[in-house]
């Protein structure tokens, strides 16, 4: 990892991500244990979220530690127009280790950069969300037995979705196939289709969701179309409901397939989805505390037996 801090999914070897996928593993078993006795950790959101803050501070406070920090930026001086430079140094001297999002890309990247304590990334705009990346993961492993060789179809906002782009980065260790399924307003952007090619892996892309894709999947990603990303909001209109997952489309899906979804959704999955027992979404969720524990001691530098 770079400079202990955990800014994107790359800062991560193979080894890395299996030692800390172990970790949340431990953590599952028991995720009560008093690790970071005597640590602050400042969670900074300047963007918003439920998941990822909440589970950080669980994380937090089931080791122990105690927590600071934002969900509203405009309660803070930066809306008086301190710098994130100046942020980030400041919150150095209260906290052990800075729990960030930000609607900027590179963000996490450049407060690394000068933190004297480490940043992780909780989520820079369309770029990387690695935390997610983990729990994504586990929840792969857990449900797969296996990461390698996975068929996994990502559907909805491939553009600005920052999930499947950590994701697809990570799985590259793990010789998966990809289906891409987006409209050509959000398909992947290129420079991840020319990480594919670089590293060999096939992948497939189209604008049509069909059954025949679905059934040949183990892992079907669906994704929110991210209104807050667009300028244009009446192209926002256009494709946000472009993708609906109902139930009766997984008929003929393969056994072990499982639906991941990062959260929130919006419409894509339909609610008679939730009680088919392929539906993984809100487990998906729970991993997410035991791998957020497992992420802060990573950065931390504390073992966990
Ligand atoms: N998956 C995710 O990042 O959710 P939140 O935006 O609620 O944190």
């Amino acid at each position: 990892m770079n400079n202990v801090s955990l800014v994107s999914i790359s800062d991560l070897s193979k080894e890395e991500i299996l030692e800390l996928l172990e970790t949340a593993r431990k953590f599952e078993e028991n995720p009560n244990q008093r690790l970071l006795e005597g640590k602050v950790a400042a969670t900074l959101f300047f963007e918003p979220s439920t998941r990822t803050r909440l589970s950080f501070e669980t994380a937090v406070n089931r080791l122990g530690g105690r927590v600071i920090g934002f969900s509203d930026a405009s309660t803070t001086s930066s809306s008086k127009g301190e710098t994130m430079h100046d942020t980030i140094r400041m919150v150095a001297n209260y906290a052990d280790v800075i729990i960030m999002r930000h609607h900027l890309e590179g963000a996490a990247r450049y407060a690394s950069e000068f933190s004297p304590v480490p940043i992780i990334n909780a989520g820079d705009g369309a770029n990387q969300h690695p935390s997610q990346t983990m729990l994504d993961l586990y929840s792969i492993y857990k449900t797969q037995g296996t990461l390698e060789n996975l068929t996994v179809t990502m559907v909805g906002d491939l553009k600005y979705g920052r999930t499947v782009h950590s994701l697809l980065m990570a799985m590259y260790h793990f010789k998966p196939k990809f289906n891409f399924i987006a409209c050509k307003e959000l398909q992947m952007p290129n420079e991840y289709k020319v990480f594919c090619d670089e590293h060999g892996i096939e992948y497939h892309e189209s604008t049509d969701f069909s059954e025949e894709i679905i059934n040949e999947s183990d892992i079907l990603y669906m994704t929110r179309v991210q209104r807050e990303r667009f300028t244009d909001l009446m192209e926002y209109e256009r494709v946000k409901d472009l993708y609906n997952l109902h139930n009766a489309m997984l008929d003929n899906s393969k056994e072990n397939l499982r639906i991941l979804h990062p959260l929130p959704r919006v419409n894509e999955i339909a609610y008679d989805v939730d009680s088919n027992p392929k539906a993984y979404y809100f487990q998906q969720a729970q991993n997410g505390l035991y791998a957020r524990e497992a992420i802060i001691c990573k950065v931390l530098g504390i073992e966990v037996k």
